[in-house]
């Protein structure tokens, strides 16, 4: 895995070609824990094995899962639910908010003590939003003050409980549903809006019975039983940087196979087809997979800015970064609201893209919960990772389009969700290199 400190970018020639990308993060995840957590033995196809997804298995083996790699596939040996066996030290996840959050909800429904740490960036996250609704259910959680490192204890059997999400966040859902397989009644989470699903998805597939109709979730506690093989998708939060490039770069044809389109995951897509983007995508009906895979085809487009639709945002919200530069490219001006929820990921992502685009001169207001961007013409030059993985590789797209050369400081982060990103953006056309 390289570790470039910095990269730079220049416009190279159209974007084209017909490409695949790695696999999708948040799956990865999840097909590690749920393997690990079912009776029976799982072959995880297409897994990721970005430094985020590492941090899942080496935190699995550390609680005694055996998971052997091979290629891009992963056989993990369940353990059932209380099979997990006491680490011998703090478990470590590194930048992986989902892998922290998640493992919260697994870890306190067991019977032995865990310490949870994390990275610079980690440690600044909130992580009460998961803590309190676990410690509802009976869990022994101390947070250093809403923060981690996160002290869990043991305690009795937790109860089920009938939680209101207020914030449409699937990482808090998933330490609910998770800790709620260990629970002798039916847990109920109402959300307000749907979030991303794969958690309930992938535990249908492990035979867990759970019930979702609208924005309601049922699920009784009991055992899971492994699937045998779970197919991983495609990431669409990478596919997003190669859409974009399409869609500003001139004379621009790109086709992605493969790829992971599960609606609560589109957001994205249908934001880019507001704004004018011509992008198309094929359901591949032959695949046995849950999650619902296709293909994208994409073609230069010129977009147009607009008020990204509130509906839009959770199932977009990894990808807002790039709508932002969306908007940079686009004639008038892009109006995002309604996304404070950025302020908390692996940077304060508006605050992030503000200053990435103030270096690229172009004007824009900053809100509380997003900002308004005025398309014009992107200068170049030189701006920070902010230690945030998606605001380099947003920052990098931007040279399609840009006067100067980009250069950006501290990449070495792109490996936690896109190890090979510079390798697949020069194939279909760009040229990024060390700086
Ligand atoms: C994720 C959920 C989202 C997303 C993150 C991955 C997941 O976070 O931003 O990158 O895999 O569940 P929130 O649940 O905090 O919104």
């Amino acid at each position: 895995m390289t570790k470039d400190k910095s990269l730079i970018a220049k416009y190279n020639g159209p974007i084209s070609g017909c490409t695949e990308i790695p696999g999708d993060k948040s799956i990865s995840h999840r097909a590690i824990l749920l393997s690990m957590l079912s009776i029976g033995k799982t072959n995880i196809e297409n897994c990721l094995f970005s430094d985020d997804v590492l941090r899942t298995i080496k935190v699995s083996r550390l609680l005694g899962t055996k998971i052997t790699k091979n290629n891009l596939s992963l056989t993990v040996e369940g353990l059932g639910l209380q099979g997990l066996k006491k680490p011998s030290g703090k478990l470590n996840f590194g930048n992986s908010g989902t892998a922290m959050r998640l493992f919260m909800g697994i870890l306190a429904t067991q019977k032995f003590e865990s310490v949870l740490i994390g990275d610079s960036s980690l440690n600044k996250r909130p992580m009460d939003r998961v803590a309190d609704p676990l410690i509802k259910m009976g869990a022994s959680i101390k947070t250093t003050s809403g923060l981690a490192p996160i002290n869990i204890l043991p305690t009795k059997r937790l109860k089920s409980i009938n939680h209101d999400l207020y914030i449409p966040s699937a990482q808090i859902k998933s330490a609910v549903l998770l800790a709620s397989l260990s629970c002798s009644g039916t847990t109920v989470i109402n959300t307000k809006t749907k979030s991303r699903d794969h958690t309930e998805v992938m535990l249908r597939d492990f035979s867990s019975s759970i019930i979702s109709e609208n924005k309601k979730i049922h699920i009784k506690g009991g055992e899971l039983t492994s699937p045998g093989i779970i197919q991983i998708p495609g990431d669409l939060s990478s596919a997003a940087f190669l859409i974009l490039a399409t869609l500003i770069s001139k004379d621009s044809e790109l086709i992605i196979e493969n790829v992971g389109l599960n609606p609560t995951r589109t957001g994205f897509i249908e934001i880019m087809k507001l704004m004018g983007g011509n992008i198309t995508t094929v359901i591949n009906n032959q695949t046995a997979a849950s999650e619902k895979i296709g293909s994208i085809i994409i073609t230069s487009s010129h977009l147009k800015g607009i008020k990204v639709p509130k509906d839009l945002i959770t199932s977009a919200i990894d990808e807002l970064p790039l709508v932002f530069l969306a908007g940079a490219c686009a004639e008038g001006s892009t109006i995002i609201k309604n996304a404070k929820e950025l302020r908390y990921k692996e940077s304060d992502r508006i605050t992030s893209m503000i200053k990435t685009l103030n270096t690229f001169s172009i004007k824009n207001k900053e809100f509380n919960d997003g900002a308004i961007i005025v398309g014009g013409t992107i200068t170049g030059g030189t701006v920070d990772s902010f230690g945030d993985h998606r605001i380099a590789m947003t920052a990098l797209v931007a040279s399609c389009v840009s006067e100067q050369p980009i250069i950006v400081k501290n990449c070495e982060n792109i490996d936690t969700s896109f190890p090979t990103f510079k390798k697949t953006m020069n194939l279909i056309g760009m040229k990024i290199r060390e700086h």
